[in-house]
């Protein structure tokens, strides 16, 4: 595997990819990989015979009181995983790399609406802060296809209509959510939980699961189910921002001819802020 923390050494090593007429898969993370990332280098791999990784903790993306501070690096074990998952190039900048002029003076990138809804009307900033990176990452590797996790619902839905605005000829490819047995997704994040919470943290996902068996099953109304979901988390212990049914297309409101929906959970636990979705179908 190819590492390169500079934006000329990657260029460099770009051109030499496309001279060859080779495709280019990209993944773009921030580090302390798991089987989630792995999963989308695989995907990534599948559709194109050159996979580029990116390692880079956003400090666009994290609010003042967020976790940039604390948020795992853990560039050993991450090279394993690159490695595991047959990963031709990892691109690893520096803050200089990528917010060269700074990043406060850092053009950026919004997508109006969507970004200050549902997790951004929580994380004000967030999703200007990674439309920002992915693009200029985007603009630097020049990749064919980018991956993403679906696991990030919105931040794929962000990145989609971002990049369809700006015209930038990349497919957007969504990956399934990677979880533990218990169900609760694999994140970063999840370091973070003590023991007990740790035990506790399945139950967002149960709890989406249950939403989506009374919608499905009991033909309950989304407000319902909704606010049964957020008092059974409270109940558990968690400290819920939102629990919203919307369409899949575009995370809107459903209307009563929608059929593809998506239930979306953000919930704290502790010191822990943990998201989940789950997808599914209404029968007509
Ligand atoms: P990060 O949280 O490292 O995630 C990198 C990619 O892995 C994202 O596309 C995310 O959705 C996906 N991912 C995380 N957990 C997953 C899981 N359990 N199953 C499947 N995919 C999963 O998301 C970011 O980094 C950043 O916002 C980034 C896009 C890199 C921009 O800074």
């Amino acid at each position: 595997m190819i590492t390169v923390e500079t934006v000329a050494s990657l260029r460099d090593q770009v051109a030499r990819f496309r001279q060859n007429g080779k495709r280019i898969a990209f993944v773009p993370t921030m580090g302390n990989l798991h089987a989630g990332h792995v999963r989308l280098m695989q995907e990534a791999r599948r559709h194109a015979p050159v996979v580029v990784a990116s390692i880079y903790v956003n400090p666009l993306q994290f609010g003042e009181n967020e976790d940039f501070n604390s948020y795992p690096r853990t560039p050993s074990h991450d090279k394993v995983a690159l490695l595991s998952a047959g990963v031709d190039m990892l691109f690893k900048p520096a803050e200089s790399e990528i917010y060269p002029r700074g990043k406060t003076a850092q053009t950026f990138v919004e997508t109006p609406g969507l970004s200050e809804d549902l997790c951004g009307a929580f994380r004000p900033g967030h999703f200007r802060g990674v439309a920002t990176v992915v693009n200029r990452l985007f603009n630097l590797v020049m990749p064919d296809v980018a991956i993403f996790g679906k696991k990030d619902y919105q931040q794929w839905l962000i990145v989609r209509l971002m990049t369809a605005d700006l015209g930038l000829p990349v497919e957007i490819l969504g990956v399934d959510t990677v979880r533990e047995p218990d169900g609760l997704a694999l994140s970063s994040r999840n370091h973070y939980l003590s023991s007990d919470e740790r035990n506790l943290a399945p139950r967002l996902y149960e709890t989406l699961v249950t939403l989506r068996d009374r919608i499905c099953e009991k033909n309950m109304g989304f407000d319902t189910v909704e606010e049964n979901a957020i008092v059974e988390l409270e109940e558990s212990g968690f400290r819920p921002e939102y629990v919203s049914v919307r369409r899949q297309s575009d995370l809107q409101k459903p209307i009563p001819d929608d059929r593809q929906l998506v239930a979306l959970a953000a919930a704290w636990l502790g010191k822990t802020r943990l998201i989940d979705n789950i997808e599914f179908e209404l029968k007509s």
